[in-house]
């Protein structure tokens, strides 16, 4: 049977999002659900058993990505893959990567359903790691997947309390047997929620996101010395906090001087010996930038360093600047940015072209397979926060047009 005008069930959809919320769900109505903890593997184990239930076969690669297949009417073709990741942030919402990935399961079902066969098979993949919050960099798992980043690189990746990324796999079950990635996608399509405030002040339902912004992540080391809070005079310390403190606020000042593009955070700080009478002597601070202009990001990387530098001889501190991630600004493929235009248009939904300024899987996707996003507005532009919000409708469309690009793109001549 040719696929005709499907329709997804919104209603399923969004069941399915608030039932998978309730793994890690917080007092504030968010989820606090940390890659590769026993939360994310409830969650990761409800999405296969559901998946299974629509008729998918599960697979499982080196580094925990998830892939849910429905085989198509060639077997030969590469998949059409949808998906995005149930990892959240320490203070995450119900529908940052989750969105993704119901909505990717949503089209399962309603596949299974209708019976509907597709010439490509189709697969959702639940990527290991997107977010980056306990083992930096983020995007792990596509990151492998798509080459950029080897296996055995990321695996041996600690998280603040040492425990490597491997062992914590291993602990939830999810070092699976297939290899990572080395097979073609025939496309890539991520559903997400905006995380910004463009949709949402601009009316508009679907985001056709034509790219992703470059970023760039840094962890600095202040060294200066521990001594008596009491008997040493101010020009005798070696205070690591307050070269922290300098640093901090010119990262800020950078991104405010480079309004309205630029982004420039620090959202990592730990300094010893957290003693309220002692100097503090070290030091551990997380710094990242984000630009649509590479040109523009390098020159803000300059001048972080030279004044990081100028900081920490002013106050005779030891400083170390270790950048772990640069992100390319990433282009998304013409005909999946058409096939997901087009599918808004056809289905009447207002709609918009976007830049997106949270990183994303599809954006590591984009290097091996045709790829495009679906955003959706969520509330005031507010994620990486508990009181998250997304509305039903908008998060129906959004799956509504996935559906009809992945079965545009499954069902194109090979
Ligand atoms: O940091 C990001 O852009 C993504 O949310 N991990
Ligand atoms: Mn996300
Ligand atoms: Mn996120």
């Amino acid at each position: 049977m040719k696929a005709t005008n499907l329709t997804i069930n919104g209603q399923r959809l969004w069941d399915s999002l608030m039932e998978l919320a309730k793994i890690g769900a917080t007092e504030k109505g968010g989820v606090c659900r940390l890659t590769l903890t026993e939360l994310d593997k409830k969650a990761r184990d409800l999405f296969a058993s559901w998946c299974k239930a629509a008729g998918a076969t599960i697979t499982v690669d080196r580094l925990g990505n998830v892939f849910a297949r429905r085989a198509g009417r060639d077997p030969k073709r590469a998949p059409v893959m949808t998906g995005s990741h149930i990892d959240t942030q320490p203070t995450g919402g119900k529908f940052d990567g989750a969105y993704g990935v119901m909505a990717g399961l949503e089209v399962l079902r309603t596949l299974h359903e209708t019976g509907i066969e597709t010439e490509a098979p189709i697969e959702i993949a639940v990527w290991t790691n997107e977010e980056g919050s306990r083992f930096a960099p983020a995007m792990m798992g596509s990151g492998v997947f798509a080459g950029i980043f080897k296996e055995e690189e990321i695996k041996a990746k600690t998280d603040r309390e040492g425990v490597t990324l491997d062992a914590a796999l291993k602990k939830i079950g999810y070092a699976g047997p297939e290899p990572v990635g080395g097979r073609k996608v025939g496309a890539f399509f991520e559903c997400h929620i905006e995380q910004g405030p463009i949709l949402e002040a601009d009316g508009k339902t679907i985001g056709v996101v034509t790219g992703g912004q470059a970023q760039r992540w840094y962890e600095v080391n202040l060294t200066g010395s521990e001594s008596h809070a009491g008997t040493t005079p101010m020009e005798r310390r070696r205070d690591a906090l307050v070269g922290a403190a300098r640093i901090i606020d010119k990262v800020n000042r950078m991104g405010v001087a480079r309004m309205p593009l630029a982004r420039a955070t620090c959202g990592v700080i730990e300094s010893h010996p957290q003693s309220r009478n002692t100097v503090p002597g070290r030091v551990f601070l997380t710094v990242e930038f984000r630009h649509p202009d590479e040109a523009e990001l390098k020159k803000m990387d300059e001048e972080f360093r030279a004044e990081a530098a100028r900081f920490a001889g002013e106050l005779k501190l030891g400083l170390d600047i270790q950048q772990i991630w640069h992100f390319p600004a990433t282009p998304f493929h013409a005909d999946c940015i058409a096939a997901v235009r087009d599918a808004a248009q056809a289905r009447g939904y207002a709609h918009r072209d976007i830049i997106s300024g949270a990183g994303h899987d599809a954006l590591y996707m984009a290097r091996v397979a045709p790829t495009a996003m679906i955003f959706v507005p969520c509330a005031d532009g507010i994620s990486h926060n508990e009181i998250e919000a997304a509305n039903a409708d908008d998060l129906a469309a959004g799956c509504q047009v996935l559906l009809d690009a992945m079965i545009r793109r499954a069902n194109a001549p090979a």
